[in-house]
């Protein structure tokens, strides 16, 4: 149970299943949602928001069963101001040990306008929704979505509202990036001491980074009373993101003689699961960011290398290892055997049955066939790619050949596997991956554009790997897909093969499911 008792505990509420999902191109499918709530779980978070139930059948499915696996944390699920939302949302998380209804309503004279509401009436609907939730669960949150554009005398009155209605949580989301950190304390501060019943409810802080300030604001809140802070893994969010879990964490840890508030994050997982969420959602963390980038904790200039032999605390505010990152980088070759990839992969965050591993180690012997040092980078980008997360594929990339060079036209002999039968085609192209990407697009015509491809070599030397990221769009939903190989061509070809398999998987997850009415 979560221990809110504590007036130095802060709550985290982690919706990278929810708000991080909602990214464009963030897709994650069924079991990788199922495989991070677990990681969560795991890790300490207290309130997993797992989704938005009555979006899709997709969604509902995947709270249902985060709701059932979740052995810690409170299963949050969203819902729009309507009855029939809401009930959506309590018949996927009513099978958690602790279920949480979070329902929301947009209050600024902006988002007002949209359902055509005048204050009254907005008013009325909060009451009915509140209650009706609350009706179903005991344990409610409330949200006046662009709380920080609304006039404070109406958020005041909505709160009061939405407090007598039942809500015993009220989250104040800057659902813009727009407030600074002395605008959102004095936010939190203005309402913990004007709401009436304000002392009965946790007050939560959920922020967005347009302007770069999410994290700050977030602890100015925390400062000024608010006792749930609501963020995502990597800062994973819509434009700019969310407010980055392992940021607050850190500062709340690293800064606890000037911040005394304390999480129940074991944040030994952090790296892990910073890992995972990269590469399921296909956005690469970008190497100087914070925490959790790759240059984080690398100390180059000579200055700095120096002074951290003398003494780590020299340039270091937090240790590698608080965090989850292994000291060592140990080098891996083509006489590892089995035991020492298993421990490996365990200490970077991938627990393996023993029929996986097996796979595995085919691939990472093939590796070690091709490339004389096989890092830990060269291992996550392989376990990225493996067959593990790709057997439901429905295209899969069988063989590859190309003919590139100075003599055009280049051209590619391209295999793939469609519904599990092979078809073949030779097709050319403005360079090698050009006539890659032309004889996908033979073999499984599509509509999608091509949005992005970008190439990273993931170590250094000639025989690196490559590992190639790739947006798509088609009919307004993107999705993205990576690959890594020695091979630059093959690692697109299958980086493109994933995102189009990423775009099935999302046009089946936005079917329409039910058509709902604001007040339902
Ligand atoms: O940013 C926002 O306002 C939200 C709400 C739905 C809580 O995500
Ligand atoms: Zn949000």
């Amino acid at each position: 149970m979560t221990d809110t008792s504590q007036q130095d505990r802060v709550l985290i509420f982690d919706t990278t299943l929810r708000d991080g999902e909602q990214s464009p191109g963030a897709t994650m499918t069924h079991s990788e949602k199922l495989e991070i709530a677990g990681m969560l779980d795991d890790m300490g978070v207290d309130i997993i928001e797992a989704g938005f139930p009555i979006a899709s059948e997709g969604d509902f499915k995947a709270v249902s069963e985060i709701a059932k696996q979740a052995q810690n944390a409170v299963i949050c699920g969203l819902s729009r101001a309507n009855l029939n939302d809401i009930n959506r949302c309590w018949e996927a998380v009513k099978h958690a040990r602790q279920p949480r209804i979070h329902t929301f309503i947009g209050t600024s004279p902006l988002h007002r306008a949209i359902p055509n509401l005048n204050k009254d009436e907005m008013a009325e609907l909060i009451e009915q929704t509140v209650s009706h939730a609350r009706n179903l669960c005991d344990n409610v949150q409330w949200s006046p979505m662009d709380a920080t554009r609304t006039e404070e005398d109406y958020l005041c009155r909505v709160i009061e509202i939405a407090i007598k209605a039942g809500a015993t949580t009220i989250n104040i989301p800057d659902t813009v990036g727009y407030t600074a950190p002395r605008e959102s304390a004095d936010l939190i501060a203005m309402l913990i001491n004007k709401v009436p019943g304000a002392d009965t409810v946790v007050f939560a802080t959920h922020c967005h980074n347009d302007l770069g300030m999410a994290t700050a604001n977030s602890l100015a809140a925390v400062e000024a009373g608010a006792r749930q802070i609501e963020c995502t893994i990597n800062g994973l969010g819509e434009r700019a993101g969310n407010t980055a879990l392992e940021e607050v964490v850190m500062a709340l840890k690293v800064r606890n003689d000037i911040m005394p508030y304390r999480t129940g994050i074991d944040t030994t997982k952090i790296m892990n699961i910073s890992r995972r969420v990269a590469t399921v959602s296909g956005f690469q963390v970008q190497y100087n960011k914070a925490i959790v980038g790759k240059n984080a904790f690398a100390h180059e200039s000579g200055i700095h290398q120096d002074g951290m032999l003398k003494n780590a605390e020299t340039f270091e505010i937090m240790r590698p290892e608080d965090v989850g990152l292994s000291e060592t980088n140990l080098v891996m070759g083509k006489h590892s055997g089995r035991a020492a990839l298993r421990a490996k992969l365990e200490e970077l965050g991938f627990t393996l049955a023993d029929n996986q591993l097996k796979d595995v180690f085919v691939r990472f012997k093939d590796l070690a066939d091709r490339k004389k040092e096989v890092y830990d980078d060269d291992l996550i980008a392989l376990m990225r790619d493996s067959s593990l997360d790709h057997v439901h594929d429905r295209i899969q990339v069988k063989f590859l050949r190309v003919i590139c060079g100075t003599e055009a036209p280049q051209s590619a002999d391209l295999t793939l596997t469609i519904d599990g039968v092979d078809h073949q085609v030779t097709a050319t192209g403005d360079g090698p991956v050009d006539a890659t990407f032309n004889a996908v697009s033979k073999l499984f015509p599509h509509k999608a554009r091509l949005q992005l491809y970008q190439v990273h070599a993931v170590t250094e030397g000639t025989d690196a790997q490559a590992t190639v990221s790739v947006r798509m769009e088609e009919d307004g939903k993107i999705a993205t897909g990576q690959s890594a190989d020695t091979d630059t061509v093959v690692a697109s070809a299958k980086a493109y093969v994933n995102a189009l398999n990423r775009l099935l998987v999302r046009r089946e997850k936005t079917k329409p499911a039910q058509v709902t009415g604001i007040a339902g």
